[in-house]
């Protein structure tokens, strides 16, 4: 399963880039709306210049017609060419990314809270669906079960190459299920990727070793 870091925030993506383990960045418009009011071209051009790989940059959360999202996904394609064009799972979405595929842009169809919502978009040509586990888990039904059966399903159709990032990912216990699940991708927060690097017996093991070898050789 690849790693992309799920976030705005240019100093975030530089540290999950230097750490060697993140191929991609996804944000959507409540994370580009906390970069302190600078426009999203502004934004992915600077994450285009730091992470090589697909970067999801959302159309924007007013535009509801599929007229509006081709356009508004024609410039977000035209910013780098690893951007991705992230497309809200609604019937006009649908049509916006049927276009946009047969122009060659890569779609990530966002939202996705149910599997016909995903085989609808893989359908319609998405090069990406955006199962949310988190948010799912906060109103009790196990965002997991939804990646699992993405993944069977994706599986059981040889004409779906639609790739499954798993989003709304709240900690380190849904990273590892999204792996055992099959996923293709997790969008991680960084604080998340951070926590990842995290175990008290690792923390532990390092002070012995300090302990142990300053008590011999010295600093
Ligand atoms: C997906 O790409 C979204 O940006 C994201 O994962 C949403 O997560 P949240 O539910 O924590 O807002």
């Amino acid at each position: 399963m690849k790693l992309f870091v799920d976030t705005a925030k240019i100093e975030d993506i530089r540290k999950a880039e230097e750490m060697g383990v993140i191929c991609g960045v996804t944000t959507n418009p409540s994370l580009i709306a906390k970069e302190g009011g600078r426009s999203q071209e502004d934004v992915l051009k600077e994450i285009a210049s730091i992470v090589d790989g697909p970067i999801s940059g959302e159309v924007k959360a007013t535009t509801v017609d599929a007229e509006g999202m081709i356009a508004e996904g024609r410039e977000i394609a035209k910013l780098h060419e690893n951007m991705v064009v992230k497309i809200p799972m609604t019937a006009e979405g649908l049509k916006a990314t049927k276009v946009l595929a047969s122009e060659g842009i890569k779609c990530n169809v966002t939202l996705i809270f149910s599997a016909n919502q995903a085989l609808l978009a893989a359908k319609a040509g998405a090069a990406y669906v955006s199962p949310f586990l988190g948010r799912l888990d906060d109103v009790s039904q196990p965002g997991i079960d939804l990646i699992e059966s993405i993944v069977e399903i994706f599986a059981n159709d040889p004409e779906i190459d639609t790739e499954i990032i798993a989003a709304s990912i709240r900690n380190p216990i849904h990273v590892t299920d999204c792996a055992m699940a099959g996923a293709d991708i997790a969008t991680v927060p960084y604080p998340v990727i951070e926590q990842m690097t995290k175990h008290p017996l690792t923390d532990i093991g390092i002070e012995k070793f300090q302990k142990d070898y300053i008590a011999v050789f010295g600093k």
